[in-house]
C-alpha cells in the first residue's frame, strides 16, 4: 500500500516543499482555464492555491471542479511547490480531491453584502478572509495583554460575572434573578480587584463584562471583554504609566506578528508605528478648551460623548490620556484630587484616529467615611457594599486601576469603523442572534 501523506495545516506547508501532504478544510474559490482548474482551499490556517492539470490526475477527479461549490469541505492531497505569484508562496500540484460536504448555495458571496445580511449569518461570516484577520489579531491581542501583566508579576484573579451590587451605575444594569434575589450581570470586576490587590498586590481580571446600553454607536456593545489591573499603593500617576506601557506593548506586538492580517484588512499602519511613549497628558479642562476650539457645542462640567472623543482623538498622533474629570459625572469609588476637590483622580485615555476611549481608570476613594458618603450621594444600597467598605476598614491603603476594552482596542489597532466586528459573537441592541 502506498504511504499515506502526512495530514499538514496550510501555515506549516513551507516545510514540506517538493513532497506529497494532505490538507483538510474547505473550497475558498475557483476558476478554470478548462485544462487546469485553479482552486482556492482554506483550513483555518492560511490560504492555498490547488492547481489540478487535466493529464495529470484520473478523469473523475477533474470532473469533480463542476461539483466543487463554495465552502463545501475537502480533503485534498498533492505535492507542494514554491511559486513566487501563489498567495503564500506555495502552491499544491492536486493529485487526488474528495468532498467531505457538498455546500449548496452558500450564502456570502464575493460580492458586497450589507450589514443587516451578514450580522445574522455572523456564524458564517466569520470565515470570511477579513473576519478571520480579525480574529487572529484579537486572539495575538489577548495574548499580549496576558503576557504584559505576566512578565510583570502581576497575579491574575477572576472576577465573579453574577454581582449584588453595580460599580458603573444602576442605568445599564442587566438584571437576573437569584434564587429570589436580585443580581446582576457584572459591569466591570474592579471592585473585586481592589479586594484582590489588598491580598496580592499587584493583580488582574481579564473576562466578560456587560452593559445595557440603551445607545446603538460604532462604540458600544452590551457584552464586551475587560481587562482590569488593580495595584495597591498605587497613586494616578502610577496607573497612567501602566496604561501607557500596555497600550504600546499591545501595539508593538501586533505590528511584529500580524503584518499579514493588517495587510488583508487594509490598515495603514503608519499611525500604529507612531504609538511609543510618552503619550500626551492633558486635564480635563485642556481637553475642553479642545472642543470649544473645535466649535462643538458643549457644556463644560458634562462627561464627553463620542463626538467630543472623536475631535479630541483627533488633534493627537497617538493616544491621548485625560485626567481631572469633575466627580460629579465619574463614578462613585473615585478619589477626588485633595488640592481640587472638585476633580476626581481619574483618567480615560482615547485613541487616536478619532477612536476615542478604550481605557478608564484612576485612584480609588481609600478612605472608609468619605466612600460611605459617596455610596449615599450616588443614591447606592449602602448594605450591599460592606464588604467594599471592609476593605477601608482593614489596612486601606492608596490604590488605583484601570479598565481597558478589549473590543475598542481591537477596532482601533485593526482599523475597523465598529467595535461589532472586534468580537466573535456580538450582542448588539435589542439583537442577540446567532
Ligand atoms: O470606563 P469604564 O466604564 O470603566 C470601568 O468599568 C472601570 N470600573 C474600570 C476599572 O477602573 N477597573 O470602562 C472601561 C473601558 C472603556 O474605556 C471602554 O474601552 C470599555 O471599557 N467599554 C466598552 N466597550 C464596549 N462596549 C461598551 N458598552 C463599553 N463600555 C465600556
Ligand atoms: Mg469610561
Amino acid at each position: 500500500m502506498a504511504m499515506e501523506p502526512p495530514k499538514v495545516y496550510i501555515e506549516d506547508v513551507h516545510r514540506y516543499e517538493g513532497q506529497p501532504v494532505e490538507i483538510r478544510g474547505w473550497l475558498y474559490n475557483k476558476r478554470s482555464s478548462g485544462k487546469i482548474h485553479f482552486l482556492l482551499f482554506r483550513d483555518g490556517t492560511g490560504i492555498i492555491q490547488g492547481v489540478v492539470v487535466k493529464n495529470e490526475v484520473p478523469d473523475e477527479v477533474f470532473d469533480l471542479y463542476d461539483e466543487l461549490t463554495l465552502e463545501s469541505s475537502v480533503i485534498v492531497r498533492g505535492t507542494v511547490r514554491a511559486d513566487k505569484r501563489a498567495p503564500g508562496g506555495y502552491e499544491l500540484q492536486v493529485q487526488d480531491l474528495q468532498i467531505v460536504q457538498k455546500a449548496i448555495d452558500y450564502p456570502i458571496t464575493k460580492k458586497e453584502h450589507g450589514i443587516g445580511f451578514l450580522l445574522p449569518r455572523r456564524h458564517l461570516w466569520l470565515r470570511s478572509r477579513k473576519q478571520w484577520a480579525l480574529m487572529r489579531i484579537r486572539n495575538e491581542i489577548e495574548k499580549a495583554i496576558i503576557d504584559f501583566f505576566d512578565e510583570r508579576k502581576f497575579i491574575r484573579i477572576d472576577a465573579p460575572i453574577l454581582t449584588p451590587s453595580a460599580c458603573e451605575g444602576t442605568t445599564t444594569l442587566f438584571e437576573t434573578d437569584y434564587f429570589g434575589e436580585k443580581a446582576y450581570l457584572t459591569q466591570s470586576g474592579q471592585l473585586y480587584m481592589e479586594a484582590a490587590a489588598m491580598a496580592h498586590g499587584k493583580v488582574y481580571c481579564f473576562g466578560p463584562t456587560f452593559r445595557a446600553e440603551k445607545s446603538k454607536t460604532r462604540r458600544h456593545l452590551m457584552e464586551f471583554w475587560m481587562v482590569e489591573p488593580e495595584v495597591a499603593y498605587a497613586t494616578l500617576e502610577d496607573i497612567m504609566d501602566l496604561a501607557e506601557d500596555l497600550v504600546v506593548y499591545i501595539v508593538e506586538r501586533v505590528l511584529e506578528t500580524k503584518q499579514h492580517e493588517l495587510e488583508i484588512l487594509e490598515r495603514d499602519t503608519a499611525p500604529l508605528e507612531k504609538v511609543k511613549k510618552p503619550f500626551p497628558r492633558i486635564y480635563y479642562s485642556e481637553a475642553v478648551n479642545i472642543i470649544e476650539a473645535a466649535g462643538l457645542p458643549f457644556k463644560p462640567g458634562d462627561d464627553f460623548g463620542g463626538d467630543e472623543e472623536t475631535v479630541i482623538s483627533k488633534s493627537f498622533d497617538k493616544p491621548v490620556m485625560v485626567h481631572h474629570y469633575p466627580a460629579a459625572v465619574k463614578a462613585f469609588y473615585m478619589k477626588r484630587d485633595p488640592k481640587e476637590p472638585d476633580l476626581a483622580l481619574c483618567v480615560d485615555m482615547l485613541a487616536p484616529e478619532g477612536y476615542g476611549e478604550i481605557i478608564g481608570g484612576g485612584q480609588r476613594e481609600d478612605d472608609l467615611e468619605t466612600l460611605r458618603q459617596r455610596i449615599r450621594e450616588h443614591g447606592l444600597p449602602e448594605e450591599d457594599y460592606e464588604w467594599y467598605l471592609d476593605l477601608r476598614r482593614y489596612g486601606s491603603v492608596p490604590h488605583a486601576g484601570f479598565g481597558l476594552g478589549l473590543e475598542r482596542t481591537v477596532a482601533w489597532i485593526a482599523g475597523i469603523h465598529h467595535v461589532r466586528e472586534a468580537i466573535p459573537f456580538p450582542r448588539l441592541l435589542e439583537k442577540i442572534y446567532p
